[in-house]
């Protein structure tokens, strides 16, 4: 077994790159199973996920190469694709779910495993079913799998979204593009990542009208054509090291960090006492120097441009050494809450109260063996690590590697210590229900 291991006390100094964002690489490769042809994708993270999302499109008959040093994904679309994402690949990343939307539009029949359990929470799939049906698709659920089919081609429609989920959008969105007439998406999701994933579908030679509002109107095409395009830049990543400074305190230039899609992340910083200085290409950051803390404040996350969901536990670990008590509020995932009682582990002053968590500030953390939920939670807990006094050792691992890019040796580059060391598993049999 591998774990992250911490010492924490150090202070971070140095700058790091963010890469493109991973929850819009992934969607982007699946949107190029609409255009037979070469699409290449820049910027691409080298991250497990985007591993699987590769494998994913072998599968479908895609010829995929992934330069990772060059961060490129070459995907070859045959004119004839398969039309199957297995319970395998669905079950080691939800997002393969993306290929739903590409797939009905392209192929006119789609089978895609449920993903089931989440360690997220339980992530529906109601409004991307409801969204295509309206679209004209036949939507079953069989045997594990939802089994959708538009024998007749798609038709465009005016699809109202009970909530702006990123994923309904994205797959609506993909279908609507070659779907014949007019669809209109009201209610639609805004992330930075939708944004992208229209401006590469528009620059393919669809016909989308509101980018970055929440009413999307496409006109649907004939056809697709593929495409170069470069991967706008992480901001849960580029989140992640400015929460990482102002927690220990540090000075990190995040390179690529934009701060038009961290508008309220930043507010909540700098209301903490940290500062953020705009540079040419990115963010610096200067968390308050200990002994001096930062202070408590109170967040709640929501739909972009809200506060992001994915920064919630970060927002937590700051809190948990702050000065003074705040509120946190989980408004996506209740599931999200599963990392509380590992930072509880580490010492913070937590108390959950529905979808609020109470933190008390201390000055600083008490380094443990922590275990990661999901990718976020593994990041926020080696966070958490750096301002724990001793030593913390985060195990898994694997969901750090879903969806950061060489996140230990840049952590380390900044002058964490902190290095990846192999652990003999533990003996004690898990815990049953009984
Ligand atoms: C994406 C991101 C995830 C991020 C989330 C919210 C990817 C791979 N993942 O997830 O990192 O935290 O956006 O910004 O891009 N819902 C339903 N029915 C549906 C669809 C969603 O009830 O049909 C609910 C979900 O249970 C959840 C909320 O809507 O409570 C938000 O989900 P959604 O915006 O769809 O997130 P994802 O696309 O799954």
């Amino acid at each position: 077994m591998e774990v992250v291991r911490v010492e924490g006390g150090a202070r971070l100094e140095g700058e790091v790159t963010v890469p493109g964002a991973k929850n819009s690489a992934l969607k982007l490769m699946a949107a190029a199973l609409l255009a037979p042809g070469g699409t290449v994708l820049h910027d691409v993270p080298d991250i497990l996920d985007v591993t699987i999302m590769a494998e994913l499109l072998r599968r479908l008959g895609c010829r995929v190469e992934q330069d990772a040093p060059a961060r490129r994904v070459a995907v070859d679309v045959p004119e004839q694709v398969g039309h199957r994402a297995d319970y395998e690949l669905v079950r080691a990343m939800r997002a393969s779910i993306s290929v739903l939307g590409p797939l009905l539009a392209r192929v006119g029949e789609v089978d895609v495993a449920l993903p089931g359990g989440d360690a997220i929470g339980s992530r529906g799939l109601d409004l991307h079913v409801d969204g295509l049906r309206q679209l004209g698709a036949e939507v079953d659920v069989a045997h594990g799998y939802l089994v959708a089919r538009a024998p007749r081609g798609l038709r465009g429609a005016l699809v109202p979204l009970a909530f702006p989920s990123v994923g309904a959008t994205e797959n609506l969105l993909t279908a609507a593009v070659l779907a014949e007439g007019t669809t209109v998406l009201d209610n639609a999701a805004r992330e930075p990542e939708v944004v992208d994933l229209a401006r590469m579908l528009s620059a393919m030679g669809a016909r989308i009208e509101g980018v970055g509002t929440s009413q999307l109107r496409v006109e649907g095409v004939a056809r697709l054509r593929p495409v170069q395009h470069r991967v706008v830049p992480d901001r849960i990543v580029a989140g992640t090291w400015a929460y990482a400074a102002a927690a220990a305190g540090g000075d990190v230039h995040v390179r690529g960090a934009r701060a038009e899609h961290l508008g309220l992340v930043l507010d909540k910083l700098t209301l903490a006492g940290v500062e953020v200085v705009p540079t040419g290409d990115g963010l610096r950051v200067l968390g308050p120097r200990p002994p001096r803390r930062p202070r408590a404040v109170d967040v709640a996350t929501l739909p972009y441009p809200g506060f992001p969901t994915d920064l919630q536990p970060f927002a937590l670990v700051l809190g948990a050494v702050s000065e003074g008590s705040a509120v946190v509020t989980e408004n996506l995932f209740e599931a999200r809450f599963r990392f509380v009682p590992e930072i509880a582990r580490l010492g913070a002053d937590v108390r959950v109260e529905g979808h609020h968590v109470l933190v008390r500030g201390r000055p600083a953390l008490s380094g443990a063996p922590v275990e990661a939920s999901d990718i976020r939670a593994g990041a926020a807990l080696v966070v958490a690590g750096l301002v724990a006094d001793g030593v913390t050792e985060v195990s898994g691992v694997q969901h750090l590697d879903r969806g950061y890019d060489a996140f230990v040796p840049q952590l380390a580059a900044l002058g964490a210590r902190v290095e990846r060391v192999q652990r003999s598993p533990g003996s004690l049999p898990l815990p049953g229900p009984g």
